[in-house]
This record gives C-alpha cells, structure tokens and sequence, in this order.
C-alpha cells in the first residue's frame, strides 16, 4: 500500500508539473489527499487561491461548486474534478427555477443570499454569496432589512441569532453534519473535561447551543493553532482532524461523531487525481452568460473576505 502510494504520488507529483497545475484540497479530503495537495483550506480559502493562481490547470479535491466557483472566479484556467460524482447533496437541495419562483411571492427589498454551498445558476440568481466564514459579515454588509437565505437553513437560523435582520429560510440541511447530536457532545464533555466543543455552523441549532465556538473549518483550524486550548471536541466533518493532528501534535482532537462522514468528499482519490491528470477530466466549466451573473454575487463575497 505504502510503495503504490509513493509510486502514485511520485506520478501525480511530476505530471502535475508538466502540466502547470495546482492541487487545490478542502479540509475534508482524505489525509493523502491533503498531504499532496498545495493548499488545502476551507471554501473561503480555496476560492481565493484559485483566484490568484497562475498556474494553467486547477485540479479541485472538494465537491462540484467549490470548483465550479474556481471557474467562476478563473474561466481562463482548465478546473479538473477528479471525480464528477463528487457534488455536495446540500447544494442540490435548490434549483435556480425554484429559486425564482420563491423570489417572485416575496415583497420588494428582500435580498437573496446564498451559501457558496450553491450551484452557479443559483449564485447568478442571488444579490450576493457568502461562505460559513463570513456568513454573519456578509448579512450585515447588506442594506436590506430582511434576507432569503438559501439553502441551508441551519446555518440561516444560526445568522438569525447574530444580526438583527430577518433571515427567511430555505429547508436545506447538511446530511453530514446532522448526524451529530447533542447528547454526543454531552456525553464527550464527561469524559473530556477539559476540552472545548467546536462546531461548525451547519450543524442543528440544538447543538450550536451547546457548543464553545461556532466556526468554519479554516476557523476551526486557526482556533486550534493559536489558542491556549489543548483538548477540542470537533463538531464537523471528520476529515478535517487529519490536519488538525498533522498541525498540532500535542494537542488532542476528539470526532463529535464518528458518524460526520461526507461521502461525496471522500470520491476525490490519490487514483482519481492522477486519472484526472493524464485525462485532464472531468472539466468544470461554467457557462459565461451564468458566470458573469454569478461572479457578481461571488466578487462581493469576496470582497468582504473573511468575518
Ligand atoms: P467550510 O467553508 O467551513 O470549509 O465548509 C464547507 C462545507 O461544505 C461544510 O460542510
Ligand atoms: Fe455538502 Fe455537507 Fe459534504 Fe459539506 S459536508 S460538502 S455541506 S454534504
């Protein structure tokens, strides 16, 4: 096992040379996949990578928005999925049709934000996009009194106790982040008295409640590298604790639940990645009547940057 990965990443390594690409890798990826990866961030981070690459040929470990927001940001780059079945089940939980149809019975005023969690047809039909990053700047940053919020409505609700607007929700959810409850956290803080609990935003509001800190995964990352704490309980995807271990190795990380698993995440492999490589497949690209409506709401996300 050892040598076929050496063998494939030696592989990857040198093609992705030849071809001037650079490996983008969310915190939710397989370890060996973050290790060879250039940079591995969450959705804020990886955006704005992509943004400023100069390589020719992105090749996205995520899902399918985070590389389509890669094509929406860089349409000049080649933006490689290694796996098309790679798609974030949240994101698909709204369709741009449907998406006008709920514009249309609102009042005047209302603005629309989406989570980057999004298809691009969704982000050309929204005023603005925001990321579990800076979801709370972004809300605030509008005019606007009151808010659709699409589609999770969990991380709707959890802006909702952070600003004074009114925030409309959408009945998306996270099928992963669901799975963690709140007598898991309960349980964990018996047994672990001395660490603090971490979620991130798109869990239940029940167990939001009964967390120390509400963070997105490069949050997450940043709290476990400069704080004092030693011991955190991870209310995520349990990807991420291959990088909080690989950054932090005297402290300890303890899976909320070992059920936080996000399948889609988990296509992305050493195999595919070099596949996608010598193939240059499966490619992301977004169409430019759509990108350049949907840039429009990305550009302001990112100008905002980071909450
Ligand atoms: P982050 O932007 O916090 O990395 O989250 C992305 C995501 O898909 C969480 O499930
Ligand atoms: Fe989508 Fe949830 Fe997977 Fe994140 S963890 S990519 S929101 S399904």
């Amino acid at each position: 096992m050892e040598d076929s990965n050496t063998k494939l990443i030696q592989e990857i390594l040198s093609l992705k040379k030849r071809r001037n690409a650079i490996i983008l890798a969310h915190n939710y990826q397989l370890g060996e996949v973050q290790d060879i990866a250039d940079f591995v961030g969450d959705s804020l981070g990886l955006s704005q990578t992509a943004a400023k690459t100069d390589a020719n040929v992105i090749v996205f470990c995520g899902v399918h928005f985070m590389a389509e927001t890669a094509s929406i940001l860089s349409p000049d780059k080649i933006v490689l999925l290694p796996d098309i079945h790679a798609g974030c089940p949240m994101a698909n939980m709204i369709t741009a049709e449907e998406l006008r149809q709920r514009k249309s019975e609102l009042p005047p005023g209302v603005s629309v934000v989406c989570y980057v969690n999004s298809s691009a047809e969704v982000k050309a039909e929204s005023d603005v996009c925001c990321t579990s990053a800076n979801a709370v700047k972004v809300i605030e940053s509008l005019e606007a009194d009151e808010i659709l919020f699409v589609p999770d409505q969990y991380l709707g609700h959890y802006i909702s106790t952070k600003t004074d607007k009114k925030i409309i929700l959408w009945p998306g959810f996270c099928h992963t982040h669901i799975r963690i409850q709140p007598q898991h956290l309960t349980n964990l803080r018996q047994e672990h008295p001395q660490a603090k609990v971490v979620v991130h935003p798109e869990c239940r509001p029940e167990v939001i409640t009964l967390a120390d800190e509400v963070l997105s995964t490069g949050g997450l990352c940043k709290y476990a590298a400069s704080s004092e704490v030693k011991e955190i309980i991870v209310g995520t995807e349990i990807g991420i604790i291959h990088r909080l271990r690989k950054e932090n190795p005297g402290k300890k990380f303890i899976p909320a639940s070992e059920q936080a698993v996000c399948p889609r995440m988990k296509l992305i492999t050493l195999e595919s990645i070099l596949w996608s490589l010598q193939e240059m497949t499966t490619q992301v690209k977004v169409p430019e009547e759509i990108r350049l409506k949907a840039k429009v709401a990305v550009d302001k996300m990112m100008e905002i940057g980071r909450g």
